[in-house]
């Protein structure tokens, strides 16, 4: 039985908007049973190190508004080798910890898998990544709120895009996906949306940009997810664009890391409390390798060598309602 136990948490990869909640839930259901909770410092390479502190429910206070992680992130090199690995199993081992909880993206629940396997640890994964890409869960821990992000910060694009009669490329992050750049491009109104699943050529750009322009649309705003091709290039894309149609004056705004910062949304904070409740009671129930996810509006466990099988395909009725409804 997992009675009188500690667990370790820690959050790995590039942060998102909700882990702070997600902790919080995380310790706070450890103290409703009884358990004692670890915080983990700068991810798996803490982990490693064995930086360690000691989290109670009231240490967990005042944080469920707050962007980033408070337990720092970090992508460790060192935790990719087996003597990593080994080492961090030792921390473990040394602090009487008997099962951990790794709030991530795709890479960090991949790492998370591999070493549940080789040592025979009990691990939870919780997906945090604003790039919901993770197969298994409908949405992970702050998506909601970069979305919501980029959306207010499109609306303020587009002002002065419609001011000036200009056409914006805006570029959104989304290292190998587009569901950023899809669903906040919708939600934003965009004329044209570039995802790294679809590879649209330029060529089929310029006559969308051309067609645009001659049904007398004055300015015009193209998304772009960071991970297509167009978007690895985005000052050069805005050149060719200008090269080959002179009636567009074109401006570039990329929005960089502001689309991971922030205080996180209503549910963002839900979803990241009930996943943290649903990762502890998971541990309680012995279960062990498996992700927490959120699919149709319920929590589910799937195995995290699941998780990395196959990526997330692209939402096909977004794309046509894009298609539609952007000309
Ligand atoms: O994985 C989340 C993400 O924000 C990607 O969309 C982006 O490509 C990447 O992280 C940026 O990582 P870093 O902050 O390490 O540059």
């Amino acid at each position: 039985m997992f009675k009188n136990k500690k667990i370790a948490v820690l959050t790995s990869g590039g942060d998102s908007p909700g882990m702070n909640a997600a902790i919080r839930a995380v310790v706070r259901t450890a103290a409703f049973y009884n358990l004692e909770s670890i915080g983990v410092y700068r991810g798996f390479q803490g982990l490693v190190e064995g930086d360690f502190k000691e989290l109670t429910a009231r240490s967990v206070k005042n944080l469920i508004h707050r962007g980033g992680t408070f337990l720092k992130s970090a992508r460790s090199d060192e935790f990719r080798t087996y003597e990593g690995r080994k080492k961090a199993r030792q921390q473990l081992q040394k602090n009487e910890i008997s099962g951990l909880i790794v709030i991530g993206g795709d890479g960090s629940l991949i790492g998370a898998s591999r070493f549940s396997e080789e040592f025979d640890f009990p691990v939870i994964g919780i997906p945090s990544t604003i790039d919901n890409d993770i197969h298994g869960t409908d949405f992970a821990i702050g998506y909601d709120t970069a979305l919501n992000t980029v959306v207010e910060a499109i609306d303020k694009i587009r002002d002065t895009a419609s001011s000036h009669n200009r056409l914006f490329l805006v570029e959104v992050m989304g290292r190998d996906a587009g569901s950023i750049a899809l669903n906040a491009g919708i939600g934003a109104g965009a004329g044209i949306i570039l995802i790294p699943e679809m590879k649209r050529s330029r060529e089929l750009l310029l006559e969308s940009l051309s067609r645009s322009k001659k049904s007398g649309r004055t300015s015009n705003i193209v998304v772009v997810a960071e991970g297509d091709d167009a978007g690895k290039n985005i000052l050069e894309l805005a050149q060719f664009i200008e090269l080959n149609l002179k009636e567009y004056e074109v401006r570039v705004s990329v929005l960089g890391h502001i689309q991971r910062g922030g205080s996180p949304s209503c549910y963002d904070r839900v979803l990241a409390s009930r996943l943290g409740v649903a990762a502890v009671d998971s541990l309680i129930g012995e279960y062990s390798n498996i992700m927490v996810g959120i699919v149709k509006g319920n929590v589910t466990l799937i195995p995290l060598s699941e998780v990395t099988k196959e990526k997330t395909d692209v939402d096909r009725e977004l794309i046509r309602v894009s298609d539609i409804i952007s000309r």
